[in-house]
């Protein structure tokens, strides 16, 4: 007997961010965070794991590429499920025995600030969960890949809670509303540079947490309010109240990298032409209609309802003449999906 699974998981976008980690290794976050799973028709990883009694190790290509599988994140997602699915009794102990190959690629550019190690981990755990049958919530074990892969483990808007645990087996996702809550929500990823990233996400939170005062009034000041709020926003799709947050939460995550020692900044001129443009737009309207975040890198995330979609494509084109519409990604909310049993 062998088997082979290959399943889809979009990326996510946080629009509360997720920044410090309460314990490294477990990679348990020191907040909540949330963030909405974008489509699968468009940004995603697809991978496949296929186990066979004749392999002699463990193997994984990424992106056509055979890397290593000693990286103690692969390694501890692979042990997670396994260990979940001894515990269920959902396969026997020779399937469980045997070697895997894992193949997964992205349909986007790989570490540049477009949450491809969340859909990338996300994707490897839920297909590894349903070639060992397991049926509880992994989201915890896709967080010990990258902690914001947990989230893409669901789709619609998802909460990730830091918990308080020492082990960590609080630290889950939830889903707050699946896709079909809010269907008019879109998001465009304006793809601002697709180079790899100076400071790596988790450099990136080290030096934050050891250095920033600002992030410390972030955990305890802000970010409890600001998710209550956004929840709350979301169930009653109240847009307004979406953007404001979510926008504040983006350039406070930002000014922590700067109150950082040695300070980083992931913003580049054309990401702050795009956080102009936002508001003068929204100022012109009379209320927020678009929002911006950023994450560790340049690339902007606009949240809008479908209406506004084409009015302000058209203004990006005109102002970023030089981009064609591939430059830009649109999405939707949605599900982490298995393409093929
Ligand atoms: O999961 P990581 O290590 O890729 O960290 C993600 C950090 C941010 O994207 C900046 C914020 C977030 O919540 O996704």
């Amino acid at each position: 007997m062998s088997g082979v699974i290959t399943v889809v998981a979009p990326v996510n976008i946080a629009v509360i961010k997720y920044w410090g980690k309460r314990d490294e290794e477990l990679i348990i976050p020191l907040n909540d965070s949330v963030s909405a799973t974008l489509d699968t028709n468009v940004m995603c990883a697809k991978t496949s794991v296929c186990v066979s009694p004749d392999f002699v190790k463990d193997e994984i290509w990424l992106n056509g590429r055979k890397e290593s599988f000693t990286s103690p994140r692969l390694q501890n997602c692979l042990r997670g499920i396994k260990s979940r699915a001894a515990a269920e009794r959902s396969v026997d102990d020779a399937f469980l025995s045997w070697k895997i190959h894992v193949c997964s690629e992205n349909n986007f550019p790989t570490a540049a600030g477009l949450a491809s190690s969340a859909a990338g981990y996300a994707c490897l755990v839920s297909a590894l969960a349903k070639l060992y049958k397991v049926k509880s919530d992994v989201s915890s074990i896709a967080r010990l890949g990258s902690g914001s892969a947990c989230r893409s483990v669901y789709g619609g808007f998802v909460h990730w809670h830091a918990g308080v645990k020492p082990d960590g087996t609080d630290s889950i996702a939830t889903q707050i509303v699946d896709s079909s809550h809010w269907p008019q929500m879109r998001a465009l990823i304006l793809v601002v540079g697709d180079h790899r990233k100076k400071v790596s996400s988790t450099k990136g939170m080290k030096i934050s947490k050891e250095t920033s005062e600002l992030l410390q009034y972030r955990i305890t000041k802000c970010v409890p309010f600001r998710t209550e709020a956004i929840c709350q926003a979301i169930r009653d799709k109240d847009f307004a109240k979406f953007a404001e947050i979510t926008m504040k939460d983006s350039n406070q995550f930002h000014a922590i990298c700067l109150d950082s020692y040695p300070p980083f900044a992931y913003l580049t001129a054309t990401s702050m032409k795009i956080i102009d443009f936002v508001h003068k737009y929204n100022d012109i309207c009379g209320e927020p209609r678009v929002a911006y975040t950023f994450d560790a890198g340049s690339n902007a995330c606009l949240y809008l309802l479908e209406d506004e979609v084409p009015k302000v494509l058209g203004v990006i084109q005109s102002l970023f003449p030089s981009s064609t519409p591939d430059s830009f990604i649109k999405g939707l909310p949605a599900r982490v999906e298995p393409v093929d049993a």
